[in-house]
């Protein structure tokens, strides 16, 4: 199956010409990170890969389909197959994160124990908890743990790891990765912290000045040289 395929993709915001002609690719299982400087288009690029926002030109294939010509109803089998992070703030306030878990299972008809999911989400003294009340790292902990509910085919995550400490951050490097190695569930997420793309990431594509400058496993990028992939980011992108 292909799982995301794209050529020659562009996007522009009126004169804002912010993706030029992308490819990319993703196979069943990857793990790939998607990085460049602010403003680069890494979320417009997610946001296409969601089927949620519109592009201008070019062919996007995700999950084996042209999204570009898909009645709805297609296209809504396709959504359901992705799993993206929701923003917090859209949650009900009035839910505790016991109750959001239990909604979510329900809503997605999930398998998967929620007490299994608050264990490994280190949830247990939050569970009582309004969800608004939680602090930001553990609201964005409790938003991927929903997001992992439904078991999805392909996850898109856009900065899942910032404002995490770094405890935080590592429980959910733990859960992606054996989410990945569990299911073969594909992972496309964007980070601004070069070492999980180093430690986690199949292969890395660095988008600059709209183009896909770099689009290759992390292995090879380091074999060509270079001490680290945040080395190799400084050198490849100017200020
Ligand atoms: N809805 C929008 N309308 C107009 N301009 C936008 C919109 N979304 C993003 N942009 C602009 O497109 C560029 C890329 O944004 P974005 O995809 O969010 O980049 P990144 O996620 O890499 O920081 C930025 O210049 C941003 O201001
Ligand atoms: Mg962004």
């Amino acid at each position: 199956m292909k799982i995301i395929e794209v050529n020659n993709l562009t996007k522009s915001y009126g004169t804002n010409h912010v993706l030029q002609g992308v490819n990319f690719h993703a196979q069943s299982g990857e793990i790939i990170g998607v990085i460049g400087k602010n403003g680069a288009g890494k979320s417009t690029f997610l946001e296409i890969l969601m089927t949620i926002k519109q592009y201008d030109a070019g062919t996007v294939i995700v999950l084996d389909e042209n999204i570009a010509s898909l009645p709805m109803n297609r296209l809504e089998q396709i959504r359901k197959q992705i799993s993206v992070v929701l923003q917090p703030t859209q949650f009900y306030k009035t839910l505790k994160v016991e109750e959001l878990l239990k909604l979510f299972k329900a809503y997605y008809n999930s398998n998967l124990d929620i007490k299994k999911i608050i264990k490994e989400f280190k949830l247990e003294p939050h569970r009582k908890k309004y969800f608004d009340k939680l602090s930001g790292g553990w609201k964005q902990i409790v938003s991927l743990a929903i997001v992992f509910l439904s078991e999805p085919k392909l996850l898109i995550l856009d900065e899942p790891t910032t404002g995490l400490d770094p405890h935080m951050r590592n429980m959910l490097w733990t859960y992606i990765t054996d989410y990945n190695e569990r299911t073969g569930g594909t992972v496309i997420l964007t980070t601004h912290n070069m070492d999980e793309i180093e430690l986690y990431c199949d292969k890395v594509m660095l988008i600059n000045n709209g183009m896909n400058e770099v689009f290759d496993t992390t292995e090879s990028i380091l074999a060509t040289g270079y001490k680290s992939i945040h080395e190799f980011y400084l050198k490849k992108v100017s200020i």
